[in-house]
């Protein structure tokens, strides 16, 4: 027995029966993200290390840990990206595409992180991300805000609520830290192990510890959002007051921070309950220092990127999934002549309305067999081709669903009785 090659841990097949959902969301989000005027950039999904080092953050968990990291043949250091926001910096940099410009993208793509598999958790994952660069009011914002609460009900969904915080200026920041790290320390013996280590390393990082003796320290802590600069505390003002003009529903939680570096001010999540652990479906934030960290002109900048399989789950759950769209014909013959007439009136009804969808069959066997794969196909009409039907310039239609039914039609009249069968509505279905 030669042994089977396996899927690498935490990595998918998508297969062919959730395709459908894939797609359908896909183009969903598409229209909306478009709607809002965002372009689509595609980026490599390898890139120079350094890009995520600099960017995400040294001290982070993505970058210490969880990075696929590896040596190109010339010795560069190369790695798959753990996400899209980074890349869609380097390449406005390099580009010259993000000074003085107001610039709005959105990509979709795999991302790869070395985290612990579990549901909802993967090492290759989905995400679809957008970014905006060169406004820095709360206008833009809320404008991603309500681009994703607008996803949301597009399709449907029900029970994922907004979460918001502001992590100030990198100055107000850092005063900050230093204030937390030194209460932590007084409470040192209080905390869990990670926290312990994460207080020395990334302080801020402690705020969103799950550990319930190390939470009951955090209620004492000094707030975030009572050390905020006054301009930041105006932002978030700003950004709190159009949500609630535009009726977005919010929490304030202050002890909202993010696995990565490069925030200040402005930071969300779009939680469920319905997910366990791995609940946050959506998340972003303003990223005013990135640009320039990263070699280009100081550029504000804000964004957020969905996980699509957290996505898809959370719709299953809801029972808000569209159902396989396979093929709605399904074309049967028998005899040479009859199987080139077959494919002939196959490609004729795809032109006229390829939304139909048209399956040939292929290979031998009887009509009964053929019959038999053309119920199981899914599809609603089956047509036949014999002998007599190619004599005579006819087709055999039979319904396959519902009350058998079987008239035999010119092929002129076809495309008619088949959208008798199989009306086609404004969306193509
Ligand atoms: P993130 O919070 O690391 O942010 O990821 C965004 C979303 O991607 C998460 O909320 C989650 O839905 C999904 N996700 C992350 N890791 C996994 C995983 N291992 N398995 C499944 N889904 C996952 C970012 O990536 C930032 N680039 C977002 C951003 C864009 N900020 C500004 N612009």
């Amino acid at each position: 027995m030669v042994d089977r090659i396996q899927s690498i841990r935490g990595m998918h097949d998508i297969l062919p029966e959730a395709g459908a959902a894939w797609s359908w969301l896909e183009t969903t989000i598409r229209r909306v993200v478009e709607g809002y005027g965002y372009q689509q950039i595609r980026l490599p999904i390898v890139e120079k290390t350094e890009l995520f080092a600099r960017s995400i953050g040294e001290v982070t968990d993505i970058v210490e840990k969880e990075m696929y990291t590896f040596g190109d043949r010339n010795g560069d250091s190369l790695t798959l990206r753990p996400e899209g926001t980074a890349g869609c910096v380097r390449s406005g940099i390099e580009h010259g595409f993000l000074h003085n410009q107001m610039v709005r993208l959105w990509y979709t793509g795999p991302m790869f992180r070395h985290e612990r598999p579990q549901k909802g958790r993967y090492r290759q994952f989905h995400q679809m991300g957008a970014e905006a660069f060169g406004m820095e009011g709360p206008d833009v914002d809320a404008e991603l805000i309500l681009m994703t609460s607008r996803l949301w009900r597009v399709l449907g969904l029900q029970g994922v609520r907004l979460e918001l915080n502001s992590l100030g200026s990198a100055e107000a920041r850092a005063a900050y830290r230093d204030e937390l790290q030194d209460f932590l320390r007084s409470r040192r013996d209080e905390l869990d192990e990670d926290s312990r280590r994460r207080l020395e390393s990334n302080p801020l990082r402690v705020l969103d510890s799950k550990d319930p003796g190390t939470r009951e320290v955090l209620r004492e802590a000094p707030q975030l959002l009572e050390a905020l600069d006054d301009a930041s505390r105006e932002h978030f003002e700003g950004l709190c007051e159009l949500l609630s003009s535009a009726g977005i529903e919010y929490v304030i939680n202050p002890r909202l921070v993010r696995g990565l570096d490069y925030y200040s001010r402005t930071v969300f999540e779009w939680v469920t309950d319905e997910l366990g652990a791995q609940g946050t479906v959506c998340a972003g934030g303003r990223y005013d220092a990135l640009v320039s960290q990263l070699g280009g002109r100081e550029t504000p900048a804000c964004g957020f990127a969905m996980g699509i399989e957290r996505l898809l789950t959370l719709l299953e759950a809801q029972s808000l999934l569209p159902t396989l769209a396979g093929p709605r014909v399904y074309v049967l013959s028998q005899g040479a002549a009859a199987r080139r007439e077959a494919l002939h009136i196959a490609e004729a009804v795809r032109e006229a309305r390829p939304e139909l969808g048209v399956q040939v069959h292929c290979g031998e066997g009887g009509l009964k067999a053929q019959m038999k794969r053309a119920d199981r196909s899914g599809a609603e009409v089956a047509l036949i081709l014999g002998e007599q039907e190619v004599a005579e310039g006819m087709v055999t239609v039979r319904a396959l669903r519902g009350e058998a039914q079987q008239t035999m039609v010119a092929q002129t009249a076809l495309l008619a009785e088949l959208l008798r069968h199989c009306p086609i509505d404004q969306e193509g279905h």
